[in-house]
């Protein structure tokens, strides 16, 4: 079985407080996780440490930040490199949220930089892609996610390739309330994985976790998880609520 994954990704919300209260209720609520499951909470960045220490110890739940910068140090101001995230004891990191490329104008070039830096630091990238509305009212969604993926992770050898996480989260979904169909969640995450065999090997597919993000919530997380190119969840919104949360984890096949 291929890992399955329930990612929170909390944005820029919650206080310290509250992050704490919530990761330790979901952890608490939450099933007996198989070798194959997972939970990863991407927090804000002044709580990695405090998300990392509620967690140690606590088999297949890891700590994510949201983004990291594509340099190794220097003068960055204000910006979080791969080394500081190892220091901590963070082991993921999302890139390329489309929040990230839209308001901070991040190109698939300078994503393919921070999956590189990320791999190069043992961090585990969750790279997400996905298409805007007009791009799928056109009908050309397929073309457009997988130059996402050409142009960002397609130039990485097969063994760091093996290391990532796809989300796949099309646009006009994320915290729309407007979900894809799991029948169109799936045809174009079976396309693609079909991308990674053409551009490697039916045995790399088959290890990538592709997950779906686009208001995941208890009411269809089942029916989504339960597609065979579904491997599980980026939450926005609905990580916020521990049981909404929990039953998302809950539905991980
Ligand atoms: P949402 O966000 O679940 O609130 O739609 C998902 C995401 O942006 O990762």
């Amino acid at each position: 079985m291929r890992i399955q994954i329930a990612a929170a990704n909390w944005k820029m919300n919650l206080t310290l407080q509250q992050g704490e209260q919530l990761l330790n209720e979901v952890l608490s609520k939450s099933k007996q996780l198989k070798d194959y499951e997972q939970i990863i909470f991407a927090v804000p960045a002044p709580y990695l440490q405090a998300a990392v220490n509620l967690v140690k110890g606590k088999k297949n739940v890891f700590i994510a930040a949201q983004n990291i910068y594509q340099k190794k140090s220097g003068a960055y101001t204000g910006e979080i490199s791969v080394e500081m995230l190892q220091s901590l004891g963070v082991t993921h990191t999302i890139i390329g949220h489309s929040e990230r490329r839209e308001y901070f104008h991040e190109t698939n070039e300078t994503l393919a930089k921070k999956i590189d830096i990320a791999l190069e630091h043992n961090i585990t990238p969750i790279f997400c892609c996905g298409e805007p509305l007009g791009i799928r009212e056109a009908g050309t969604q397929n073309a457009f996610v997988a130059k996402q993926l050409v142009e960002s992770i397609f130039h990485l050898s097969k063994n760091e390739i093996s290391k990532i996480v796809i989300a796949y989260e099309p646009i006009w979904a994320i915290g729309t309330g407007k979900t894809a169909t799991s029948e169109q969640a799936q045809e174009i995450q079976k396309y693609l994985r079909s991308q990674i065999v053409k551009h490697y090997d039916e045995k790399t597919a088959d290890i990538v976790p592709i997950l779906y993000g686009g208001s995941v919530k208890a009411a269809n997380a089942k029916e989504l998880f339960g597609q065979p190119d579904i491997d599980g969840g980026l939450v926005g919104g609905a990580s916020l609520i521990t049981d909404e949360f929990v039953s998302i984890i809950d539905a991980l096949k």
